[in-house]
């Protein structure tokens, strides 16, 4: 289905992340993935000791879980998306080894007002508390697009997905506060896009809502287990899992596949309960 299809996947912290999922499914399905993740790059400033232990330490565990999960000769590289520099020398970078992109999936969120499960009050949050989480967990698919379109690595008729959360449209049961206002940002993003792209490269853009996962570096930070079981309670299909996540987004990339501007759900119902 997606052979001779190359995909690039964000969003890679270890074997559980959602991303590996849909990495492991295009595999699967005879296509090739490049696969980034954060660490250390050349372009950031004075990192504190602290900072680029972690980084060096995330980067490792991706590409360990890379290799294990994946192959050893899935291309890896180092991404940031809040760098603009370090997304156009990648984007750069990709078009001087010759590689073509089909299409990305977008799996990157960050939000530093989530701490312990402690999600701050909207009224706490300050100004670079909410630009960062924006700029990371929305602003980065304009930013990752617009630079491999430049460099024309992103092919046309290509497919661009990200992964979202039911919060960007409602209050749930588990609040996000600040991250809800990102993924509502990074939705109406999708929309734009999709026009945008369509009619200049035939590309299509989506956005799929996925149901609360603990999996995930993520989801653990965020989530309390009573949170996963209210959620597959209240689901009439129960809770979707990552590999459900990982067809649909498959099934997305599919060159013949004229969808877009679509927000999906692949949530095993949830959306249409209370
Ligand atoms: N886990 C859930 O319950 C759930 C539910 C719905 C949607 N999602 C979304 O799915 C996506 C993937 O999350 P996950 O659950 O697999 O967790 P994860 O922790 O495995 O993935 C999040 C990724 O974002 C990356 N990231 C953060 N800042 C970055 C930056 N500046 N540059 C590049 N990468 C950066 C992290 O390194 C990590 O790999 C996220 O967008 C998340 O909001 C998760």
């Amino acid at each position: 289905m997606l052979a001779g299809k190359t995909f690039l996947i964000t969003g890679i912290a270890d074997e559980q992340s959602l991303a590996m999922y849909t990495a492991k499914e295009i595999i699967k399905m005879g296509g090739q993935v490049v696969c980034t993740a954060l660490g250390v790059s050349s372009h950031h400033g004075d990192l504190s000791d602290r900072a680029k232990a972690y980084l060096n330490k995330n980067f490792e565990d991706f590409q360990q879980a890379v290799e294990s999960a994946l192959g050893k000769d899935v291309k890896t590289a180092v991404l940031d998306v809040t760098l603009e520099e370090n997304v156009a020398d990648f984007a750069k970078g990709l078009k001087e080894e010759g590689i073509e992109l089909d299409g990305l999936l977008h799996a990157i969120a960050m939000d530093k007002t989530i701490r312990n499960k402690q999600v701050k009050p909207l009224l706490e949050v300050t100004r670079d508390e909410f630009c960062d989480t924006l700029d990371v967990s929305a602003y980065s698919l304009i930013r990752l697009t617009h630079h491999l379109l430049h460099a024309e690595v992103l092919q046309r008729g290509a497919s661009i997905c990200s992964i979202s959360y039911i919060a960007a449209e409602k209050v749930t049961f588990h609040p996000y506060r600040n991250m809800s206002i990102a993924k509502a940002a990074l939705e109406r993003i999708t929309v734009e896009l999709a026009d945008e792209l369509g009619r200049s490269h035939a590309m299509r853009v989506n956005a799929v809502r996925f149901s609360p996962y603990m999996g995930s570096k993520a989801g653990t930070a965020t989530l309390m287990p009573e949170d996963v079981t209210t959620s597959d309670k209240m689901s009439p299909l129960g809770n979707a899992t990552p590999e459900d996540l990982a067809k649909e987004i498959v099934h997305l990339f599919r060159p013949d596949v004229r969808i877009t501007g679509e927000i999906r759900h692949v949530d095993g119902g949830y959306h249409v309960t209370g």
